[in-house]
C-alpha cells in the first residue's frame, strides 16, 4: 500500500506544478496583447494626424476639425494612459489642449492658426514620446 500513496503524491504534485506553469502563462499572453492593442491604439494618433495634415494642406477645414475632436477623444480613453505618472497626465493634457485649439482654428477656418496647431501638436508628440522612451529605458514603470 506504500506505492500507491507515493504515487498519488507525485501525481498530485505533478497536477500542482502544471497547474502552477498554466497560471504563469495566461497573464504574459493577455500581457502581449493587451501591448498589442495599445499599439494599434496608438498608430491610429499618427493616422488622424496625417488627415489633419491633409485637411490643412487642402483646406479642408471639416477633415481637420474632424480629425482634431477625434485625436481630443483619444487622449480621453483609457488606453491613452499606459502610464499613471503625472508628467504622464502632463503630456496628455498639454496634447488635449492643442487638440481642442486645432479644432477651433478650423471651425473658425482659420488656415494660419491651424498650421500653428498643428506644429505644436507635432511637437506635444515628440516629446511625450522622447519622455515614455526615457521612463522605458529607466523600467521605472511598466505597463499597468
Ligand atoms: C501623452 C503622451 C503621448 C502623446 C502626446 C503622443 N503619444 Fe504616441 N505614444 C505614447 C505612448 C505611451 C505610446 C506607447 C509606447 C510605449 O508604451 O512605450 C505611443 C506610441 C505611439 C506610436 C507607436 C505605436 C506602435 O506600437 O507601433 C505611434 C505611431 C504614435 N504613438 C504616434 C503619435 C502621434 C502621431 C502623436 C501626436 C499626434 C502622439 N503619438 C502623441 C504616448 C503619447
Amino acid at each position: 500500500m506504500k506505492t500507491p500513496i507515493r504515487l498519488s503524491l507525485a501525481l498530485a504534485l505533478l497536477i500542482a506544478v502544471m497547474a502552477q506553469t498554466q497560471g504563469t502563462a495566461a497573464p504574459d499572453k493577455d500581457a502581449e496583447k493587451s501591448e498589442q492593442a495599445v499599439g494599434a491604439f496608438m498608430r491610429k494618433k499618427l493616422k488622424l494626424s496625417e488627415q489633419a495634415l491633409e485637411g490643412i494642406v487642402n483646406e479642408d477645414f471639416q477633415m481637420i476639425q474632424k480629425a482634431a475632436e477625434e485625436l481630443d477623444k483619444m487622449g480621453r480613453q483609457k488606453e491613452w494612459d499606459v502610464f499613471s505618472l503625472d508628467e504622464y497626465a502632463h503630456f496628455s493634457a498639454e496634447f488635449r489642449r492643442i487638440a481642442k485649439s486645432l479644432g477651433k482654428q478650423a471651425e473658425k477656418k482659420n488656415i494660419d492658426g491651424a498650421v500653428n496647431a498643428y506644429m505644436q501638436m507635432t511637437m506635444s508628440c515628440v516629446e511625450c514620446h522622447k519622455f515614455t522612451r526615457r521612463v522605458r529605458m529607466a523600467d521605472a514603470t511598466p505597463f499597468k
